[in-house]
């Protein structure tokens, strides 16, 4: 199955967290690297600190990505952007900050990128974080020439996102394709199927498309892997290894 641009008009190769592993995660240096590197679109996820501030992490945690300690919901941006979030992955991006959703979507629009917004609520935080990271995309992008995708593995949060911006596009993760992902998708109005790639078959590949759903795949780390994707009609794959499998593979 070939490409299909009105079943996927955004970017087929899209960087994870900004820049994937070549630099830290969800910040805008990484964000700044995917750019440098060709990459038209990133993927990054959307958490809110306790004052409510969208944020951009993917733990609940600080640890692994910050100088920080704790847990995001319990703390306010004031004291998180105070955090390292660069050290940790190397010397050179000491000093990098855990950046607003704002900033981010200020960054991408500067930089012409495509966003995949992913909805990364904290336990507890679904409906709320699917308010307010849907709400905003629609305001940071108006006028934009591709929306950005918003997508979540929750259900609360890709509902309420549906309710606050119906017209924005939204995908639906899951790691493995339940049986009835098709009433899913339908139920939450997605455009998109986000699945990991070691859980998709050709065959189920076959089945979204025929049901008219997009798909992308994550974390596509191996060129081999990337280019069995796009000959099964897969429409996008977010990488890490912004090195291995460029903004222009095909396989
Ligand atoms: O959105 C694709 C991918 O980022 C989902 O998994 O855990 O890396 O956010 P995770
Ligand atoms: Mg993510």
């Amino acid at each position: 199955m070939g490409t299909d641009m009105s079943r996927w008009p955004y970017p087929r190769v899209v960087a994870h967290r900004g820049g994937g592993t070549l630099a830290p995660e969800n910040t805008l240096a990484a964000i700044r690297h995917g750019a440098s590197m060709g990459f038209r679109g990133v993927e990054f996820d959307v958490m809110l600190a306790r004052d409510g501030t969208p944020i951009l992490i993917h733990d609940e945690t600080l640890e692994r990505t910050t100088s920080g300690h704790g847990s995001v919901p319990a703390l306010d941006y004031a004291d998180i952007e105070r955090f390292d979030a660069g050290g940790w992955h190397s010397g050179s991006f000491r000093g990098e900050r855990v950046p607003t959703f704002v900033a981010a979507a200020n960054l991408c629009r500067e930089l012409g990128l495509w966003a995949n917004v992913e909805i990364k609520p904290a336990k507890g935080y679904e409906v709320q974080t699917g308010r307010v990271a849907a709400q905003l995309t629609l305001d940071l992008w108006r006028g934009a020439p591709l929306q950005p995708v918003v997508s979540s593995f929750s259900v609360d949060s890709l509902e309420m996102a549906r309710q606050v911006a119906p017209g924005l596009p939204r995908g639906l993760l899951v790691s493995k394709i339940p049986p009835d992902w098709e009433a899913r998708m339908e139920k939450l109005g997605c455009v998109a199927l986000h699945c990991n790639y070691k859980e998709l078959t050709e065959a189920l590949a076959g089945s979204v498309h025929a049901a008219g759903y997009a798909l992308l795949c994550w974390t596509v780390n191996d060129p081999v892997d990337a280019a069995r994707l796009f000959e099964w009609g897969v429409d996008c794959i977010v990488t890490d290894r912004l090195d291995l499998i460029g903004a222009d593979f095909q396989g």
